[in-house]
């Protein structure tokens, strides 16, 4: 833990009376939230689908697959199980960045290459005509220092350029997502000049794709703090050059946090202070808009896992903000939908809240606790998105969802993302807040980075976000992308 011992404190004290008063909070009123099938009224950004033209285009599912999800013993996952008729596109994660040719590197050859995972995944598209079948590089494990050091050197980007439109034409891609975690992060490996290079990256993918003339799309895996957002990215440059933005609206809570939350509210709730106040789902998706990047590029991610957490022996009182002990080897971390169904439907003796205020479910036995999506949550996230007019929807990961049908339908969490989002046509974003000037940038990517300059220490208006390396022994396969730490400490 990084915050201070009485900093620590006196944010157990704020959970602990906001856990005691619901009805004693300071923000807006919880009762004009919005429930399942109701419209949410919050007036400065809604958008009605009636009163706007349509772009068109119908709503994305967009659906990532982690392709190690075939090394699960008893939940193996292949590419084959991947329901495509159900997603608009489909992302195999993920490929990497070879740091002394600064070309994309395979990640796994044998699953990959030499059993053709890549091939068999570029063949869905015989199966599911229309899908788009992307590729992501990146990804939480692959950290950022890489792409960092790569950024910073004209040579090396068009190195990754020229291997990735390679790469993309010998398999058959039809798009490419890049989830470098994160551009200007610090703690990542990252330092300011990155924001500059990003975008330059990212330019000239586009033009390198646009030039091939095969329509490839485009797309990019974010965060959704203030200040990664700030530090990294140069929000309308890169929104009017990708075909969608993946916010990463998920993990915002986790064991660093030292208690026991939900990892993807909607909204926040009244023990959400300080650091936390923002970070949540409707809040991320909000700041995106308002840092300029029209909401017809935005799609919402949801997590298809759960956070599971050891609780204290003394816990009496469940709610979310709940005293933690570390997860160790022997405890429960990280639940996919598949166990967490199963475990309260079949397994039983488990106690299912709601959390009222973030609108998704948690559920304890025991000392174990877990913060999750169900059915149920994603209905009012996927009622959020058509609201605000945002592009579709994105999940971490398909694999994750009850596909074995262990709880009823097969693909529960996936049916609801489809459902809405097929009818759904994302309407025409109105012009953006930004003004004009907000576009004009110096941006020199002829450069070529000389020293790296680290920022310093103790900006005042740094949320340091640190992360916790640790997590990855934990829950290695699953939680590789982004996980938040946040400085409780701030303010
Ligand atoms: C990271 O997490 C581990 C396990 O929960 C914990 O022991 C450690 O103190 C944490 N480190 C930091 C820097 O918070
Ligand atoms: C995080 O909090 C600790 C404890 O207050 C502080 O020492 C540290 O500087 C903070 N990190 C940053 C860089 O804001
Ligand atoms: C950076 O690139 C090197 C060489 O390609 C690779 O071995 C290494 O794993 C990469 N770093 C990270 C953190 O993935
Ligand atoms: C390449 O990656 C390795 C492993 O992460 C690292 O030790 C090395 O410093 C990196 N080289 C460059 C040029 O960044
Ligand atoms: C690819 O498909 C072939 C033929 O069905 C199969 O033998 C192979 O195991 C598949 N590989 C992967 C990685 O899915
Ligand atoms: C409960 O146990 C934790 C450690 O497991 C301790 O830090 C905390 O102070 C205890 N709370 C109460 C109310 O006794
Ligand atoms: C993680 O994935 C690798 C292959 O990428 C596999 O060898 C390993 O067994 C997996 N670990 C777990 C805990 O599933």
């Amino acid at each position: 833990m990084r915050a201070a011992p009485q900093l620590v404190l006196l944010l157990a004290v704020a959970v602990a009376l906001a856990v005691a008063s619901d009805e004693e909070t300071t923000q807006e009123d919880s009762s004009t939230r919005p429930t399942v099938n109701s419209v949410d009224e919050e007036t400065t950004t809604s958008k009605s689908v009636a009163t706007h033209s349509g772009t068109g285009r119908r709503g994305r599912v967009t659906c990532y697959f982690e392709s190690w999800a075939v090394y699960r013993k008893r939940s193996r996952y292949g590419i084959e199980d991947i329901p495509g008729d159900m997603c608009t596109h489909i992302i195999y994660s993920f490929v990497g960045l070879n740091n002394q040719t600064w070309e994309l590197q395979v990640l796994d050859e044998k699953l990959d290459v030499v059993d053709g995972g890549f091939e068999n995944f570029t063949a869905l598209r015989q199966e599911f005509p229309g899908v788009r079948l992307q590729v992501a590089l990146g990804g939480w494990a692959e950290g950022g220092h890489n792409y960092s050091t790569m950024v910073g050197h004209p040579a090396r980007r068009a190195s990754l350029v020229r291997s990735v439109v390679a790469f993309l034409h010998r398999y058959g891609f039809d798009g490419f997502d890049v989830d470098w975690e994160y551009p200007g992060n610090a703690p990542r490996g990252g330092v300011p000049e990155d924001k500059d290079d990003f975008l330059c990256l990212m330019q000239e993918l586009r033009a390198a794709f646009d030039a091939e003339g095969l329509g490839w799309e485009l797309t990019m895996a974010v965060p959704l703090t203030e200040d990664k957002l700030r530090d990294g990215f140069h929000v309308p440059h890169l929104c009017s050059i990708v075909d969608a933005v993946h916010v990463m609206a998920y993990d915002l809570r986790g064991e660093w946090d030292h208690f026991a939350d939900a990892h993807s509210p909607l909204y926040r709730r009244p023990h959400d202070t300080g650091a936390y106040a923002k970070i949540n789902t409707h809040d991320g998706l909000l700041l995106w808009e308002q840092m300029g990047c029209p909401a017809d590029k935005l799609v919402v991610g949801v997590p298809f896992y759960g956070h599971a957490y050891k609780l204290c022996a003394n816990v009496s009182d469940y709610s979310p903000g709940a005293c933690i002990v570390p997860c160790t080897k022997n405890d429960v971390c990280g639940m996919s939908y598949y166990q967490i169904c199963n475990e309260i439907q079949n397994v039983g003796d488990w106690t299912v809240k709601w959390d009222k205020y973030g609108m998704v479910p948690y559920a304890y036995k025991g000392r174990t606790w877990v913060g999750y999506e169900n059915p149920h949550s994603l209905q009012i996230k996927m009622n959020f998105i058509k609201n605000k007019g945002y592009a579709g929807a994105m999940m971490w990961a398909v694999d994750e969802d009850d596909f074995q049908g262990l709880c009823g339908e097969p693909n529960p969490l996936l049916s609801v993302l489809h459902n809405n989002m097929k009818e759904y046509v994302v309407p025409e974003s109105k012009k953006t807040n930004t003004v004009e000037s907000d576009m004009t940038l110096e941006l020199n990517c002829k450069r070529i980075r000389q020293q790296p300059v680290f920022p310093q220490k103790g900006s005042p208006d740094v949320f340091d976000s640190t992360v916790n390396e640790t997590l990855q022994t934990l829950r290695p396969n699953a939680t590789e992308k982004h996980n938040e730490q946040i400085n409780t400490s701030t303010t």
